[in-house]
């Protein structure tokens, strides 16, 4: 496996992502938590070090840890990386003044018989992205320049003996067309073959939840969602049934939603499943609440009373499983005030594996998301149910502002299964992020026949992201949004009038609420 040491970088998961892309499997780890034993017992095959913000001249400037240099095997310095190389090494850096240099830049070749440059500068010169202040000005002895951009004269440079590369730029960016080529080759030479697969990681992964779990049971929270899906039929696979299912319905499942948990889960997979129906418990205690912050929490904590219970009657449960994603558990490197450590992590029923004393079974705590997906196929689960656009924990709460009650969602339910069907129909699914109807705490006049009506307006909402956490509004076609709102105005009664919302995040989220 290949070490990934973070300086900082906004993008060091993407070298993760690229590397994944070529079957390698990868950590990524902060400067800060790696030393001489770390290394030891992680015994990398290969170091990348990523870029980052700081400069090696700053108070307590990251450093990579001792014994780096002695490990043997091939290390990539990106940026930062590369500065902090040379620094390391015997060569020089230097501030900025002048030769700072952001976006894209051509490197051309000096001598291009470098591995790592296999088929890489075909056209005579390559694209890259740059994003750096301070730059290499004396290289450390054993290094040689193999490629050149008019403010970097060191883009690309080697020490070929020890297996030392280190570039100015970033090779994991959209913006450096060819930098997957880059980590390929790299890989190679380290020794990679690129056998990490799907399939692999499956029977890794049940072995090891066997081997954790032992004759004990599990319980595991269900929602619909893809991850505590995967979660749970990889789980299921693994040691069938001492797996039980919880699914508390809260009544805020989009239409038919909730009996499609239970088919997929009870009757397809044969996993023992608890459907806890609490739909009056959850309206009755929402009843009256517009202020959404009241909503989220009232929802948070009944949820976890109705889980726990469920959970309690389970007979000697001694873990929990969650779908908690790699991206949740990467230790970020944080530079304001000083090098510190953020871990953000994910708990879909917040706190109560403590409460519980529970132990966590977290199988796809190594995975991003489109690998999660991946994983699914892998499991055979449905690529219409592993592809669904997130949906929030509390539902259709947070798509129904104001006040909620069992009309609204009524309305709701049928106007956004009408919404979904038409980007279905036109084949856009696919395309957009989340889309989701919402109901307006309003109603408005319109006519229709020769009659007046007082309905609700809807607002319907599309988006384009990576991540969710900023988005952009995706751009229907008049026609598009011109015959949705026909359709849902025809087939919906009680709606009367449908907007489309434009706005993207920031300064929009994308939930209402
Ligand atoms: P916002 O509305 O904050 O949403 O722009 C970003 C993404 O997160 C989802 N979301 C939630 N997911 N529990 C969840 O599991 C929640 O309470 C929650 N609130 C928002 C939202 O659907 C979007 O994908």
């Amino acid at each position: 496996r290949l070490l990934i040491i973070d300086f900082g970088s906004q993008v060091t998961q993407l070298i993760a992502r690229r590397l994944r892309e070529l079957n390698v499997y990868c950590e990524i780890h902060p400067f800060n938590r790696v030393d001489e034993a770390f290394l030891r017992d992680f015994a990398p095959k290969a170091v990348i070090f990523s870029g980052g913000p700081a400069s090696v001249f700053a108070d307590g400037a990251p450093m990579p840890p001792a014994g780096v240099f002695d490990l043997g095997v091939p290390i990539l310095g990106i940026c930062y990386g590369q500065q902090v190389m040379m620094h390391c090494l015997g060569g020089t850096v230097e501030r900025g003044h002048g030769t700072a240099e952001f976006g894209r830049a051509y490197v051309t070749p000096k001598d291009d018989r470098l591995p790592l440059l296999d088929g890489w500068f075909a056209e005579g010169r390559e694209q890259v992205w740059m994003s750096h202040g301070d730059h290499v000005s004396k290289l450390a002895p054993g290094f040689q320049v193999y490629g050149t951009s008019p403010n970097a004269p060191f883009a690309i440079t080697a020490d070929t003996d020890r297996n030392f590369f280190a570039v100015q730029f970033h090779p994991e960016v959209h913006h450096t067309p060819k930098g997957a080529k880059l980590y390929e080759n790299f890989v190679r030479l380290a020794g990679f073959t690129g056998d990490w697969t799907m399939a692999s990681y499956k029977d890794d992964a049940i072995e090891k939840i066997r081997a954790q779990v032992g004759d004990k049971r599990v319980i595991c929270g269900l929602s619909g969602g893809v991850d505590s899906s995967v979660a749970a039929v990889l789980i299921h696979e693994a040691i069938g049934d001492q797996l039980t299912c919880v699914f508390v319905d809260h009544g805020l499942m989009r239409l038919n939603e909730a009996d499609e948990v239970v088919a997929m889960f009870r009757d397809n997979y044969n996993i023992p499943l608890i459907h806890a129906d609490e739909s009056d418990l959850f309206l009755g205690a929402l009843e009256g609440v517009a202020d959404p912050e009241v909503k989220r929490k009232t929802i948070g904590k009944l949820f976890i009373d109705v889980f726990q219970r469920e959970a309690a009657g389970i007979d000697g449960a001694e873990f929990l499983a969650q779908g908690t994603l790699y991206p949740d558990v990467i230790e970020s490197v944080s530079f304001s005030g000083g090098p510190s450590v953020t871990i953000k992590s994910h708990h879909n029923v917040g706190g109560l594996p403590e409460k519980m004393g529970l132990k966590l079974v977290e199988p796809l705590r190594e995975l991003f998301k489109d690998e999660v997906r991946a994983l699914g196929r892998e499991l055979g689960l449905p690529q219409s149910f592993i592809g669904r656009h997130p949906f929030p924990g509390p539902g259709l709460a947070i798509r129904c502002p104001g006040e909620i009650t069992a009309e609204k969602l009524d309305i709701l339910r049928r106007a956004d299964a009408v919404y979904i069907d038409q980007i279905r129909k036109h084949g856009l699914y696919d395309e957009i992020w989340q889309a989701f109807a919402a109901i307006l705490p309003v109603k408005t006049v319109g006519v229709m026949g020769d009659g007046r009506t007082y309905d609700y307006a809807l607002s319907l909402r599309a988006v384009t992201s990576v991540d969710g956490m900023t988005a952009d509004y995706y751009p229907f076609t008049h026609d598009f949004l011109g015959e949705t709102a026909t359709r849902i105005i025809n087939e919906v009664k009680g709606v009367n009038r449908v907007m489309y919302d434009v706005t993207s995040k920031p300064p929009g989220t994308i939930e209402m609420e």
